[in-house]
């Protein structure tokens, strides 16, 4: 955990500008004399030092002036300072309602004001048409504050106004100002992905030389991208991006390959459990992927999308409402794992529910095949590698040779190996709890010894 004290003067002094700009603007748009007010010359920003605090560093960093700053303290208000906000909250009489040049929303259960990009432009702007419309360019998406995550809009109700949109602070950027570093996202319901990290190694990963060599590729675009299009002039032609397929039977070693290529290049890869984002509420599993894929954006991250066959396996004939409600969901899908910059790497046990149009999207499918015996042999010498608890009459030749299972599989029989020795009071493991352990992962597919 960090014990840094975080130096908060900066906020503070950013703080009492920004009640200083607002109180400025209430004054001078309620009496009418708004023409003649420049607020940035004004209450000019007060001049931080980068070296004293997160926030600080943030500004310089970015370069952030007047306005940036303006927003950035709004949407951080509702998180630091609500009441700072509560004049915002002022009814106009003659309707009886809020001030539409305010804008504003109201939480569930916050029950201060929350402000969104009209009560930007009411402070930055007043009425001025043309100050609206810079105003306007600070929530685009190519501009800094929407670019670097640092802000998101969210739109509630389509075909509303744009500045109806609720301003809201990312919860990274947050953090970086309580803690003074960036935390690595948790899994929650804005962002349904989990860190996927391993104790393994490549030397570990047991792979037949056709699946090494693809898996070789995404790692070498990975190394560098941006040279790779441009040194073959490939730029225009080709989406920045990799975009895999993983398929094959339970337990051959996809989701470890997907670990092992982030360990390789120190990039973090998070697992989406797609069956878990997957909804039956229309709209809803397209609003969990946006999460992701929107806190994905610019960030060197692999994404990881596990059970693809759960959105797949889905897919039917459009025949009723709820196979339209599927192929959107897809489309929405694809549509973005197309955008993405980065790596995506999807993985299914079942490919024949993929259909054509997505696989063509992919640069490389990647078939993991069960082991063969001389791989299992491999595979059960790695798994016991490290210890010294195996009884003589162990032959891991043997059993390789005699049962089929994947690397997956093995574990288990491992771990159920080890609880029978103990059981019966040896210390070492026999081929019989090998033997034993094999057994029951083989009925689980229905076959026997
Ligand atoms: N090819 C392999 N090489 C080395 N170890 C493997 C291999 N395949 C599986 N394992 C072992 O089995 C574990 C589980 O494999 P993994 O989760 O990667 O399988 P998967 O293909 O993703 O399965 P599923 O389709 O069920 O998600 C791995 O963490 C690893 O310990
Ligand atoms: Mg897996």
């Amino acid at each position: 955990m960090n014990n840094t004290i975080i130096d908060t003067s900066a906020l503070e002094q950013e703080i009492t500008w920004l009640t200083n700009v607002c109180e400025r603007r209430f004054e001078s748009y309620f009496q009418h004399n708004e023409q003649d007010v420049d607020l940035s010359e004004l209450c000019p920003a007060p001049k931080l030092d980068p070296a004293q605090s997160p926030y600080a560093k943030v500004v310089s960093d970015y370069s952030f002036g007047f306005s940036e700053r303006i927003v950035l303290m709004l949407a951080l208000m509702p998180h630091i300072r609500p009441q700072v906000l509560d004049l915002f909250s002022l009814q106009n009489a003659a309707l009886g309602r809020a001030y539409s040049e305010i804008g504003g929303w109201r939480g569930k259960s916050h029950i201060g004001f929350l402000p969104t990009c009209e009560t930007a432009s009411f402070i930055l702007a007043g009425s001025n048409l043309s100050k609206r419309f810079a105003v306007a360019r600070l929530f685009k998406e190519g501009h800094t504050l929407i670019r670097n995550g640092i802000i998101k809009l969210d739109q509630q109700a389509s075909g509303e106004p744009i500045f109806s949109a609720t301003l809201q602070l990312s919860h990274e950027f947050l953090q970086l100002l309580a803690d003074g570093e960036v935390h690595k996202p948790d899994f929650s319901a804005n962002f349904p992905a989990k860190l996927m990290q391993t104790q393994l190694s490549w030397s570990d990963l047991v792979l037949n030389p056709e699946v090494m060599d693809e898996v070789n590729n995404i790692v070498t675009w990975l190394r560098q991208p941006q040279e790779i299009l441009r040194n073959w002039g490939l730029e225009k032609s080709l989406k920045p991006g990799y975009r895999a397929m993983f398929y094959g039977p339970p337990g051959t070693g996809k989701t470890l390959t997907a670990s092992l290529i982030g360990k390789a290049l120190a990039l973090d890869v998070y697992r989406i459990d797609l069956s878990m984002v997957v909804s039956k509420y229309i709209g809803e599993t397209e609003k969990n992927l946006a999460g992701v894929f929107d806190q994905a954006q610019n960030k060197n991250w692999i994404l990881f999308f596990d059970e693809a066959d759960s959105l797949f396996g889905k897919r039917n004939q459009a025949s009723s409402s709820n196979d339209r409600h599927a192929n959107q969901e897809i489309s929405y899908l694809l549509q973005r794992v197309e955008d993405f910059p980065g790596v995506v790497i999807l993985a299914t046990n079942l490919k024949a529910n993929i259909d054509a149009a997505f696989a063509r999207r992919f640069q490389s499918e990647v078939y993991f095949a069960m082991p063969d015996a001389i791989q299992r042999e491999r595979l059960w010498k790695g798994l016991f590698a490290n210890t010294d608890k195996l009884d003589k009459d162990v032959n891991f030749r043997e059993i390789a040779e005699r049962y089929e299972l994947a690397g997956g599989a093995l574990l288990n029989v491992a771990r159920y190996a080890a609880i029978r020795a103990v059981k019966n009071q040896r210390n070492l493991i026999t081929q019989d709890d090998l033997l034993a352990g094999i057994g029951r992962e083989l009925m689980k597919d229905g076959k026997t010894l």
